[in-house]
C-alpha cells in the first residue's frame, strides 16, 4: 500500500491557516481585504476579548449569491484571478482563494451575505471547517463574516495568543494601516461593544495618518509628490526631528496594499542623506503606484511583501522623492516661537553652487550666484525676495563665540546658536559629495598599498565595483584569488579606516544592489571625510571665518543638521526668553 496520501481538505485548510492566520489581527486583515475587494464604502469591525472570542466584519460591498458563498469556502476558490496571466497583473488585495476556508477551519465561523440580485441573504455556519448549516436569512446587500473562538480546535495555537489588550492593539494597528490606504472608505472599530475608532470617508487621509504616526508629527510633515511613467509616489515624510526608535512609523503602500519592504525603507533612509541620527527611524506614509505587471505580489502567504521587477529604479525614485521633499523643506525660516517649530516649507531657494575643492578653512563665497537669484526674485515678487533674504544664515548678526565651540548670533526675533563643528561638517560633506558626483574626487596614493581579502561572494561583488570606486578616489586592483590591493584612497581620516569601509561597501551592495548599496557606503565614506576635515570644538574662529561659515551654510541643501543627523543650530525667540525670565505671566 502506498505510504503517500492526499490530505483531507479540512486538514490542508488548517495547514494553510498556519501560514495565513497567525492571530485575530490576521483574521481582521483578511476579512477587511475581502470587503475592500468587494467594493465596499462602509466597513464595521466588531471585536470582543481582543478578538479571542469574536471578530466580525460587516460591509456594504457587492455580496455573494448562495452558490458563490458556498464556493468561497472551498480552498482555491476565488473570483479574483482566472488564468495564469492574471497572476502577474493582480489588481485586488486577495487572489490566493484560501483566506475564508483557512479561517473557517480554525474557528466557529459564519457568513451572511446577499448580492443585489437576490431578495434574501444566505447564511452559512461552519465549525472547524465543517459546514453545519446553510439557510436563507433576511440581510442587507453586503457581507458579514463572524469568527468566534479562534483556534478552538488547535489548542497549541490558542496558547500562543497574548492578552486581550495585546491582541486588540494588533487589531487596531491592522485596521488603521488598512484605513490609511483607503481614506475614501468609512471604517469603524468596536471593542466589547464600544466604538474605539471611527473614520468617516474623506478624500484626505490626514486624520487617520495622525492616529498612526502621532500628533507630534503633524507640524513636521513634508509632502512628497513624484510622477514618472514607471512610478508615482505620493505621501508625507517627517522632518528628521520627528523620529521613532523602530520602523513602526513607516507606512508603505504599493498599489493600495500595505507592505513591508526593505528596499523602499532603505530608499527612504537614503533620502534623508545622513539627516537621521543613528538608530532613529523616520515617520513616513508613502503611496506608490506602479504598473500592475511591474510588481509581483505573490511572494508571501500573508501578502505583506512584494517584489519589484525594476527594484533599483523604484529605490532611486523613492530616494530622490524623499530627498527632494526634504531639500525643499530644509530651509529654516527665521520665524516661529520655539526651537522645535522652526522647520517650515521653503519659500524659495538658490540653485546649488558647485564649488571646487576646499583648500582654505572656509573661504568667503563670492555669492554671485545667490545674489543673481535674489535679483531675479526681486523683480518677480518683492515680498518673496524679502522673506527669502530673511532666512539666510549669512544675514544673522554675529555676537561672538561661546567656549570657542558655539557661534552666538542674533536676528530680529531672538538668539541663534550654531555648533561650529556640526555646521562645518555639513558644509564639507555636501562639498565632497558634489565633487564626487562631478567626477572630481580627492584622492591620495597610499605609501604602502594595503591588501584586503574577501570571501568568494564578496570578492565577486568588489570586482564589479572597481571602476565605480575609482571614480570616488578609491583605487583597487585585483591581486589574484579573493585578494585585492588598495592603491589610492579618498582623503580619509588617518589610516586603518579603509578595510571596514570596503567591507561596508561590499555588504551594502550585496544587500541592496549595486547602485544603492554603493551610494550608501559612499555617503558613509564622505561623512568620515567631512568629520575629519571639520573644525573642532575649542578651536577659535576669526570673525571672517565665522562669516564664511554662515555664508557657506546657506549654500547647503540640508543646512540644519550635520551628516550624522545632529542639529547644526538652535534658537530661542525673544518671546521664549521673556517667558523664561517670567516677564510674561
Ligand atoms: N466580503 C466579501 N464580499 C464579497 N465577496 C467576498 C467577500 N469575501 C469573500 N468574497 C468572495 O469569496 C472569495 C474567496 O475569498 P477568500 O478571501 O477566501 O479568497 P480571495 O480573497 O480570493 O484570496 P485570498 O486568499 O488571497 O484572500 C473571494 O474571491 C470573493 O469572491
Ligand atoms: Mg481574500
Amino acid at each position: 500500500m502506498s505510504k503517500i496520501k492526499i490530505l483531507p481538505e479540512i486538514l490542508s485548510n488548517k495547514i494553510a491557516a498556519g501560514e495565513v492566520v497567525e492571530r485575530p489581527a490576521s483574521v481582521v486583515k483578511e476579512l477587511l481585504e475581502n470587503s475592500l475587494d468587494a467594493g465596499s464604502t462602509r466597513i464595521i469591525v466588531e471585536v470582543e476579548g481582543g478578538g479571542r472570542s469574536l471578530v466580525r466584519v460587516a460591509d456594504n460591498g457587492i455580496g455573494m449569491s448562495r452558490d458563490d458563498a458556498l464556493l468561497a469556502l472551498e480552498r482555491y476558490a476565488t473570483s479574483k484571478i482566472y488564468k495564469d496571466r492574471d497572476l502577474f497583473s493582480i489588481r485586488t488585495l486577495g487572489f490566493r482563494g484560501e483566506a475564508l476556508p483557512s479561517i473557517a477551519s480554525v474557528s466557529r465561523f459564519s457568513l451572511v451575505t446577499r448580492d443585489q440580485t437576490a431578495h434574501t441573504g444566505t447564511e452559512i455556519i461552519v465549525e472547524g471547517g465543517k459546514i453545519k448549516k446553510v439557510s436563507e436569512v433576511g440581510a442587507p446587500v453586503g457581507t458579514m463574516v463572524t469568527v468566534r473562538q479562534i483556534f478552538f480546535n488547535t489548542p497549541a495555537r490558542r496558547k500562543f495568543l497574548k492578552t486581550a489588550a495585546t491582541e486588540m492593539a494588533h487589531i487596531a494597528d491592522t485596521v488603521l494601516s488598512i484605513a490609511i490606504g483607503r481614506p475614501n472608505i468609512q471604517f469603524r472599530l468596536d471593542h466589547n461593544g464600544k466604538t474605539v475608532r471611527c473614520w468617516p470617508a474623506s478624500p484626505d487621509p490626514t486624520e487617520r495618518m495622525i492616529d498612526a504616526i502621532g500628533t507630534d508629527s503633524r507640524a513636521e510633515l513634508h509632502r512628497i509628490e513624484h510622477d514618472d511613467p514607471s512610478i508615482s509616489i505620493n505621501g508625507w515624510i517627517s522632518s528628521p526631528r520627528v523620529t521613532r526608535s523602530t520602523s513602526r512609523g513607516i507606512y508603505i503602500y504599493v498599489n493600495g496594499r500595505r507592505v513591508r519592504d526593505r528596499v523602499i525603507q532603505h530608499a527612504i533612509f537614503e533620502g534623508y542623506a545622513g539627516g537621521l541620527m543613528k538608530g532613529c527611524f523616520p515617520v513616513a506614509v508613502l503611496f506608490l503606484t506602479v504598473p500592475f505587471d511591474e510588481v509581483d505580489v505573490n511572494v508571501h502567504p500573508t501578502k505583506n511583501e512584494v517584489r519589484f521587477v525594476q527594484r533599483e529604479k523604484i529605490h532611486n525614485a523613492v530616494q530622490s522623492a524623499v530627498s527632494e521633499s526634504l531639500r525643499r523643506a530644509d530651509r529654516p525660516r527665521w520665524t516661529g516661537t520655539r526651537p522645535s517649530s522652526r522647520e517650515k516649507p521653503a519659500i524659495s531657494e538658490p540653485s546649488p553652487r558647485y564649488g571646487g575643492e576646499e583648500k582654505n578653512f572656509f573661504p568667503r563665497t563670492d555669492d554671485k550666484e545667490n545674489k543673481k537669484n535674489i535679483r531675479v526674485l526681486s523683480t518677480a515678487d518683492a515680498t518673496q525676495a524679502e522673506l527669502w533674504s530673511k532666512k539666510r544664515f549669512g544675514d544673522l548678526r554675529i555676537i561672538g563665540r561661546l567656549h570657542d565651540t558655539y557661534i552666538v548670533c542674533e536676528d530680529d526675533e531672538g538668539l541663534v546658536l550654531l555648533n561650529q563643528h556640526a555646521a562645518h561638517e555639513r558644509i564639507l560633506f555636501e562639498q565632497l559629495k558634489r565633487a564626487a558626483a562631478a567626477g572630481k574626487p580627492s584622492s591620495q596614493k597610499l605609501l604602502i598599498p594595503e591588501t584586503v581579502e574577501f570571501g568568494y561572494r564578496e570578492a565577486d561583488i568588489l570586482e564589479r565595483l572597481i571602476p565605480r570606486l575609482k571614480e570616488l578616489g578609491l583605487e583597487i586592483e585585483p591581486f589574484g584569488g579573493n585578494t585585492f590591493v588598495v592603491q589610492s584612497v579618498p582623503v580619509l581620516p588617518a589610516g586603518g579606516e579603509i578595510q571596514p569601509l570596503l567591507r561596508e561597501i561590499v555588504e551594502k551592495t550585496a544587500e541592496y544592489g549595486v547602485t544603492s548599496g554603493l551610494e550608501k557606503a559612499v555617503d558613509r565614506c564622505l561623512i568620515l571625510m567631512a568629520c575629519h576635515g571639520a573644525v573642532r570644538a575649542n578651536q577659535r574662529l576669526s570673525d571672517e571665518q565665522i562669516k564664511g561659515l554662515l555664508d557657506r551654510l546657506d549654500e547647503c541643501d540640508h543646512p540644519s543638521h550635520c551628516p550624522h543627523g545632529r542639529p547644526t543650530w538652535i534658537r530661542w525667540t525673544l518671546a521664549f526668553l521673556e517667558k523664561s525670565f517670567k516677564r510674561i505671566v
